[in-house]
């Protein structure tokens, strides 16, 4: 049985005085959440304060993305070997936000992968196909080509310890969420694909949904067989509505 995963994704929200109050809504209510591991990814200036905020809690640290390098010439980039000194927990690598604003590709988001995993956090490799993929019948085949170009450069052993996000774009900040049973099938899918190579990683892999994920309908999604809790945005920077979906994961 795989534990349940909820990270937040606050994405680029907040101020130091309102991630202090998220942070202390979260502290007080994470005893209420039995069995789900939890984590937040805050914009990385904030870092300090909340990993400090958050040690000895149960609440994992993590950030949004990270530098496919290890150090030197890279203006505005931040290192693995920086976010370690963060009690870092996951990073994740290849949000949609990444790959469609900022350009990475499949190729740069598999560096990323690479050097998290080099660097001993856990990468949280987010796939997802845009509308028009969608439409066009291309869902399998764009989440596909995504999750491979991890699995031909670090091997599908890397996948035991690493955590999948499907977001399909659609659904992003959008309102609309994929039903339970669109979610269902991406979700499986991935879990086949990987278990083509191995199928005791493939059963073990965490695969979380994001997109419009929130209080009022995260139970129904991870009930889902293969959906093994959420990637949150917009909900995650409520305390209360995270901690609702948190629970969900019990
Ligand atoms: P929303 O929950 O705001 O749709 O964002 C999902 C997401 O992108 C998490 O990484």
């Amino acid at each position: 049985m795989r534990q349940s995963l909820v990270v937040g994704n606050w994405k680029m929200n907040g101020s130091a005085a309102s991630i202090q109050s998220l942070l202390e809504g979260i502290k007080q209510g994470i005893a209420t959440v039995n069995k789900t591991a939890v984590g937040v990814c805050p914009p990385y200036v904030y870092l300090s304060q909340v990993s400090t905020s958050l040690a000895g809690t149960p609440v994992a640290c993590g950030v949004q993305n990270v530098s496919e390098q290890d150090s030197g010439a890279y203006t505005g980039e931040i290192a693995v070997s920086m976010l370690k000194d963060f009690g870092c927990r996951y990073v994740i690598v290849g949000h949609s936000e990444r790959r469609n604003i900022y350009g990475e590709t499949d190729e740069v988001v598999a560096k990323k992968f690479t050097k998290t995993q080099a660097g001993g956090l856990i990468p949280i490799l987010c796939v997802g196909e845009l509308l028009e993929e969608r439409e066009a019948g291309n869902t399998e085949n764009v989440v596909q080509r995504q999750l491979d170009a991890v699995l031909n450069s670090s091997g599908v052993a890397a996948l035991s310890n690493a955590v999948i996000a499907y977001e399909p774009v659609w659904a992003i900040g959008t309102g609309k969420t994929a039903s339970p049973q669109q979610a269902q099938d991406v979700h499986a899918f991935i879990r086949q694909h990987i278990a083509k190579q191995d199928a005791a990683i493939a059963a073990k892999v965490q695969i979380l949904y994001g997109g419009s994920m929130k209080g009022s309908n995260a139970a129904e999604l991870i009930a889902m067989a293969d959906v093994d809790g959420g990637l949150i945005g917009g909900a995650a920077l409520n305390a209360e509505e995270f901690l609702t979906i948190c629970r969900a994961g019990d």
